[in-house]
Parts: C-alpha cells; structure tokens; sequence
C-alpha cells in the first residue's frame, strides 16, 4: 500500500478504506483497552490519531500490535495501517483504526522533545530536531511556500528569474562587510611571518606575507552581499529578472534582525524609475500578505493564537492599505518633533535607527511607509543622484514590528555621474568597469530593490528573531551545525 501524506488523509473522506500513515509520534495515551497514538509527519500542522481498541480488535494484528507498543514512545517514527473512519473526538474530523503497526525506529527517554512548550533559544540549541515542533514545522511550512510565491509573483509579470554569482570580488554595498573566500594556508602564513621576525617586523611588509596572486582566483574574494551588481547587468538585456539566492554579511550585530547568512529577493528594472520601484514593492507585500493569509491558513491560525495575537488582522490590513510615501526630509522633521523620545536624536544626514523607523510606521503612520530620497552620503554609491546634488533616489520599506523590510533605489545611469560618485567615494573605478559599461552601451533607466526573506517571514509569522525562521541560523560565534 502506497503512503499518503497526512495532510492529505486529513481532509480524505472518512470511508472505512485502508490507509497507510508514516510519521513521528508525538504523543501516545495507553489506558485499559483504549489507546490513542499521535502521529505527525510536518505535512501540515495537525497530526493524524491512530485508534486501538483491545476490546474490539476488528481484525487487527493484536500480538503484534501489543509488541510493537512497547516499543512506541514520543519522537518514535512509526508505519500504521488501518482504517480511515469519522472521529468521536472533537477537534478532528477523521481518525485511523489501528489494523498493524510497526515502529521503525525507537525514541530512548532522552529524545529532548518528550514536553511542549520549550524556548525558542533551547530549540536553537538543537536546530536539527527543532522542526519536529510544531512552531518550527509551522515556520518552515510558511517558508517555503512564501519562497514559491516570490517566484510566482515575479513570474506572473515577465521576470526571469538570475542566479548571481556567491563568489564575487565587488562589494556592492560598500559597507566592508564582506566574508573573504580564500584557499591561502593561514597557518603557514603565520608561520612564514614567525620566521620573519614576526613582531620584530616592519609592519609594512606583512601585507607581502599574503600573496592573493597565489589565492585560488589569483585575486581577493569574497561571499557576496548582495546580487544586485550582476543582476543589472541581466535587466539591461532581459528587461526584467530577479535573483533569489543566498547572501552573506560579516555584520557584528547580534541583533534579532540580523543574519550573516540570509536569503535575499532582488528584482531589477529595466525603464523603471523610483515610482515604478516603489509601485511594485507595495504590490509585491501585499500580494505576499494574501499569499500567506490564503495557503498558509492552518499555520497562520496557530501563530494567530500562540505566537502573536490578531497578527491576521494586521496582515490583512496591509494586505488592504494604501502603503504611505513620505520623503526622507519630510520623516527626518516628523522624527525631530519626537526627539525626546529616542535614543539616538533624529536630525538631518543621519541614518535612520531602528527606533526611528518603528515610530514612523507604527506611530506616525501605523502601516507600512515608503521612504524616499535620502541623503547620498548615509546610501551606497550606485543610486541616482537627485537633481539637488544632496540626495538619491533610495526607498526603504519600513514595516510595523520589524522596520526596514526593504532597501531599493533607482540606479545611476549616467556614465559621468557614476564615476564620479565612485571617485569621491574613494574607490577604483577599474574595479567597475564592467559595471560602468552598462552606462557606456546602452544605458536606461533602471531600479531595483532587495526584500530580507527572513524578514519577511519574522513579519508573516511574528516570531521574535529572525535565527527563528531559517533552518540553521548563521550569526556571530554562531555556526553550530
Ligand atoms: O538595504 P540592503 O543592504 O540593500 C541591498 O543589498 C541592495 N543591493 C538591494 C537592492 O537594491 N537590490 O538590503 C536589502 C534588505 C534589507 O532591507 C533587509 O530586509 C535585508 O536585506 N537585510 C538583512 N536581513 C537579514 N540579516 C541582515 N544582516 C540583513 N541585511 C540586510
Ligand atoms: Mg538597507
């Protein structure tokens, strides 16, 4: 007999047939003749019971059964077979009655998932069991169907979906928080420089002991930290394509809003302008809120209800809302009213804080807010120069609860304005000139952004940390499995 997934099973006509169902116990319940097995198989939230009365077997297989329960305890994964009827209990519409049962693999008592209700900071401790919760099942379950929605999103409109490189020599954001690849033997370097006189040595020449001409790419490299470089060089020919990848920043935040490893959406436009961008930012949220409201219904009840009340109505809501669009100076005089009320006091030039952008969505605005045109020297050197000469076409999304959802801008399309922007910056053009060529032949319009997957998922579910909703989280001093 073929297995089916209980998923399936669960909404299956309760008709008497025979069924098969795979899974891992959660819970068992041996009473006198009466015992109730919980089985889950992550499929879906809900487990499937398993039904044994020893009064009236049916038919059942009972020496078997009665050897086999011995062996039953919670985390065990087990093959029933038996017969799909109505349940009597509430709370399910179907149950099994139990025909055979075999446990293929036994659970001891130190299986560290025998009670509810542990931490989210225990469960990170064992991140390779902790989707057998169902917290992380349910996380995971939205994950990866809020990953089919991005591609469906982009796929409805024309996008091509880009594959951008991991291992790059540009750092795109200019930020210096780049994660080096290199295959130098570290420890003979150290050696080479010991022998050098190490600490009596002219500090000067320590950078010859690191000859990158020897590295695996001859060169410097690193992981990239964004794909959006190498994914303008694809909208500037296919017109529309998204990346979906990976990406990697050596921050040191310990924060909850924080990964060195995080998955990023990065759509890039050809003919597009800032508006265009912040159009379909606001369509590409609200088409992923309803996303999430719609097939992800069973888990969205279960964070609904344990993990952040009325989070399906704050979804809807900005599922339904018209986002806010407000100029970075505009914000910057909002937040100076408020400066009592920060940390960090607002003023002109400075980069929003956390705190600041809270306050604009969640008290200024109490939804989503887009905001524009910052000052050029708090954003990186590819955006567009406004015609002030003080500030670019940059957009943030800025979220209830989490913040910074979004960073996006229009690009710089101009060859002259481009380098210089990169010279004033202090970096080698050279460095760019593959960029740069796609001002020289050709050049358009064109804009991008990149939407945090994580983040996206800590809004969708109201997790606290994002370390919560990717399977092994990646931090500092944090890279346990
Ligand atoms: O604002 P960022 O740095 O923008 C870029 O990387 C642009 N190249 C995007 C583009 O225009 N194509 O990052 C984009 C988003 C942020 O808004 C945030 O959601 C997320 O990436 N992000 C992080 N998520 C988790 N951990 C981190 N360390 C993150 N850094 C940025
Ligand atoms: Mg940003």
């Amino acid at each position: 007999m073929k297995n089916q997934l209980i998923k399936e099973l669960l909404v299956s006509e309760p008709d008497g047939r025979s069924v098969k169902v795979c899974g891992w116990v959660r819970t068992i319940r041996d009473s006198k003749n009466l015992v109730f097995i919980q089985v889950n198989d992550g499929s879906c939230f809900a487990g499937i019971q398993l039904a044994y009365d020893r009064s009236n077997p049916n038919g059942a297989d009972t020496a078997s059964i009665e050897k086999e329960l011995k062996r039953v305890s919670t985390g065990a994964s087990v093959i029933a077979e038996g017969k799909i009827i109505p349940s009597p209990a509430s709370g399910q519409a179907v149950e099994v009655t139990l025909m055979s049962l075999r446990v293929v693999g036994e659970s001891p008592s130190d299986y560290p998932l025998q009670k509810k209700g542990h931490s989210v900071e225990f469960l990170r401790e064992i991140a390779h069991l902790r989707p057998r919760t169902n917290m992380i099942g349910a996380v995971m379950r939205v994950r990866s169907q809020m990953a089919f929605a991005v591609h469906s999103f982009f796929q409805e409109r024309g996008f091509q979906y880009f594959h951008a490189p991991l291992i790059t020599c540009s750092d795109c954001e200019g930020a210096g928080e780049m994660f080096q690849v290199t295959t130098l033997d570290l420890n003979r370097i150290a050696e080479a420089g010991i022998k050098a006189g190490a600490k009596g040595m002219n500090p000067e020449k320590a950078s010859e002991l690191v000859d990158y001409s020897k590295d695996f790419f001859g060169r410097m490299s690193s992981l990239t930290v964004s794909g959006q470089l190498e994914a303008e060089t694809y909208a500037t020919a296919l017109s529309r394509v998204y990346t979906f990848g990976p990406t990697f920043r050596a921050e040191n935040s310990n924060t909850p809003r924080h990964l060195a490893e995080f998955w990023m959406i990065e759509p890039e436009m050809a003919f597009f302008e800032l508006e265009d961008d912040m159009d379909l930012a606001e369509d590409f949220v609200k088409y992923l809120m309803n996303w999430a409201l719609t097939k992800c219904a069973e888990d969205m009840q279960f964070f609904d209800s344990r993990v952040q009340k009325g989070l399906i109505e704050t979804l809807t809501a900005v599922a339904n809302s018209d986002f806010a669009r407000i100029s970075y100076t505009d914000a910057v005089k909002e937040l100076e009213k408020n400066n009592d009320k920060f940390e960090f006091k607002a003023f002109w030039g400075c980069d929003l804080q956390t705190e600041h952008e809270r306050f604009l969505t969640e008290q200024v605005f109490k939804k989503p807010v887009m905001v524009y045109d910052y000052p050029k020297e708090i954003k990186a050197f590819y955006m567009k120069l406004n015609p002030d000469g003080k500030t670019v076409r940059a957009v943030d999304v800025l979220v209830p609860g989490i913040g910074e959802l979004i960073g996006g801008s229009e690009r710089e399309a101009d060859y002259d304005k481009l380098i210089n922007r990169i010279k004033e910056l202090g970096m080698k053009p050279e460095d760019y000139w593959w960029y740069l060529d796609l001002r020289k032949f050709g050049t358009v319009p064109h804009s991008g952004f990149g939407l945090g997957f994580e983040r996206l998922i800590r809004y969708i579910t109201g997790m606290g940390n994002l370390r919560d909703v990717i399977p092994f989280p990646r931090a500092p001093k944090l890279c346990d499995f």
